[in-house]
């Protein structure tokens, strides 16, 4: 027993020493290539401008109501609340002091001059395929075009041990990509536009880090288009699910068009769809619309390239059998009711919507998604879509929290989820009260991950 008991020990002490090992065992990079015109050339911070916006920099490392990407913007994260960092080109406070190599071993690899590693929460695992001209440009773009802010970085608010920061570099070493293997490389591709594409996608734009399914270990299970799993649908961020971007044509963007998902990226809007979920109107207000209209156009394309992940439990295949019921004023369901009274105005009795206006039920990704809590939230909370250069109005849906029970908005719910062709499951009262009570804890203003990005 002894004897079994001393060798577990040391199994124990080594693997442990072990794990130190390989936390603390350096992390090499490559030194990054300066572009030839040299760093102080105008292009080249004009391109970085643009980088920046469609990599949305800004959305994490500036807090509004503070100087450009200042930092301090508090994120939620599994184990606690961490704020992003002043990557103005401040000496003291700030990048002011990096070299192009330090902030290439930042952006793309996470990993600070200081040695440490970032939380994953700064999307370095997308980063990672950025090419050194990409990366310079960025580089000439910070240090040369924002204006340097002072602002002492916060320390994230984590109980130890889970703040000790080794343990990451063990995540980083398991899960993030090696930027010197993984550089983009558009021949994969045989479109150019679609190259294009699948490198904002892929990399700036890191629409994985939201919209592709996480390991337990936290990690995206696939980071490009080689695995059906990439972007077949992310985790619900702040209360809303990021919905699936693939060919499946009922969750997902199959019966969407290239143009639909440029107008989307444009104008939060598309003749047929709106985006009703915070953190994806604030990827079009920050960054995509921002972009030239044939990089929307690329990633459109890009997109629709890529086929159903397969494992979309819901179909749509149109129905007129609903329309029929509902405007021969037979109301098989309660739900059936609920909607007539309720939504049928706007939507229609068709689930059709108005073009332009009111959206589309029928055959609607977030209608149709797996996980009903955007749907939900929407119906009790109501919507409004975000102002844009494009589409500067703000159209709006109201809230019904005060109107329906939870078993109402159930009831409601399963009839646009299965009316008009729809497919997907059923939804319970107990899943409508879990959401109405984190809206009414956010509105308390509770540490929710949603009260948190509203205090931006
Ligand atoms: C989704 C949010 C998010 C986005 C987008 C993002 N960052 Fe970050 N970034 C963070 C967070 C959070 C930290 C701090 C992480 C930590 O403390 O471990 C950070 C840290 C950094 C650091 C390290 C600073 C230091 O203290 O050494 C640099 C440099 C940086 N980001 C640059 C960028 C650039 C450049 C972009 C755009 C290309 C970008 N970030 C986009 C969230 C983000
Ligand atoms: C006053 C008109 C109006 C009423 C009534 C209304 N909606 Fe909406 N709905 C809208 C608008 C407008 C949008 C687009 C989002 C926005 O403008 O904020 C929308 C968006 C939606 C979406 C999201 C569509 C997408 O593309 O993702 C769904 C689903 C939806 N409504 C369902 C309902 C249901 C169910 C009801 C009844 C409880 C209802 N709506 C009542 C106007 C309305
Ligand atoms: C911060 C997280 C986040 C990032 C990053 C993100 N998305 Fe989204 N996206 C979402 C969420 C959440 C939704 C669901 C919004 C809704 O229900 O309207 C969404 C919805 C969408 C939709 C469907 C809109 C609709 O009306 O159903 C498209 C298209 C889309 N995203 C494309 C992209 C692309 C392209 C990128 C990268 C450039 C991207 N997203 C990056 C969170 C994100």
């Amino acid at each position: 027993m002894r004897k079994i008991l001393l060798t577990l020990l040391i199994i124990l002490v080594l693997l442990g020493i072990g794990a130190l090992v390989f936390a603390f065992w350096p992390t090499n990079s490559r030194p990054v290539a300066v572009p030839a015109g040299g760093m102080a050339d105008a292009g080249l911070k004009e391109r970085g401008h643009y980088l920046a916006l469609a990599a949305d920099c800004g959305a994490c490392h500036t807090k509004p109501g503070e100087a450009p990407f200042s930092g301090g913007l508090p994120l939620a994260s599994p184990v606690g609340v961490i704020y992003s960092s002043n990557i103005t080109p401040d000496k003291e406070t700030g990048i002011g002091d990096y070299s192009l190599d330090d902030f290439a071993r930042a952006v793309r690899h996470g990993i600070t001059p200081a040695g440490a590693t970032l939380y994953p929460a700064m999307p370095y695992p997308s980063y990672a395929i950025m090419p050194d001209a990409d990366i310079a440009a960025l580089y000439a773009y910070f240090t040369q075009t924002v204006p340097a802010v002072r602002a002492e970085n916060r320390s994230a608010e984590i109980t130890w041990p889970l703040s000790m920061r080794w343990p990451l570099s063990i995540w980083r070493k398991l899960y993030a990509p090696d930027p010197d293997q993984v550089t983009f490389d558009p021949a994969r591709y045989t479109d150019p536009v679609i190259a294009r594409g699948a490198y904002l996608v892929l990399g700036p734009g890191h629409c994985g880090a939201c919209h592709t399914p996480r390991a337990i270990t936290l990690q995206e299970v696939a980071l490009d288009e080689r695995s059906t799993d990439y972007l077949s649908g992310g985790p619900v961020i702040d209360g809303w699910v990021a919905v699936n971007l693939r060919g499946d044509n009922a969750d997902g963007l199959g019966t969407w068009s290239v143009e639909d998902i440029a107008a989307t990226l444009r104008g939060a809007r598309n003749p047929h769809h709106a985006v009703i979920g915070k953190p994806m109107q604030q990827v079009v207000t920050d960054s995509m619309q921002h972009m030239t209209d044939d990089d929307r156009l690329a990633i459109a394309a890009y997109l629709k390239s890529l086929q159903g992940s397969g494992r979309s439990k819901s179909e749509f295949v149109a129905d007129i059998g609903t329309t029929k019921a509902l405007a021969a004023g037979q109301e098989p369901e309660v739900g059936a009711e609920i909607y007539l009274d309720n939504c049928a105005a706007c939507h229609r009795t068709n689930g059709m919507g108005d073009e332009r206006v009111f959206p589309r039920i029928a055959g609607n990704p977030t209608v149709l998604a797996d996980d009903p809590a955007s749907l939900i939230r929407l119906v009790l909370a109501g919507s409004s879509l975000p102002g844009t250069q494009t589409a500067p109005s703000r159209l709006g849906m109201p809230g019904f929290d005060w109107r329906l029970s939870d078993t109402q908005v159930a009831e409601l719910l399963t009839f646009i989820r299965r009316g008009w062709g729809n497919r997907a499951d059923a939804v319970s009262a107990d899943q409508v009260a879990d959401v109405r009570k984190t809206i009414a804890d956010e509105r308390k203003g509770e540490g929710t991950a949603a009260s948190l990005a509203e205090r931006k």
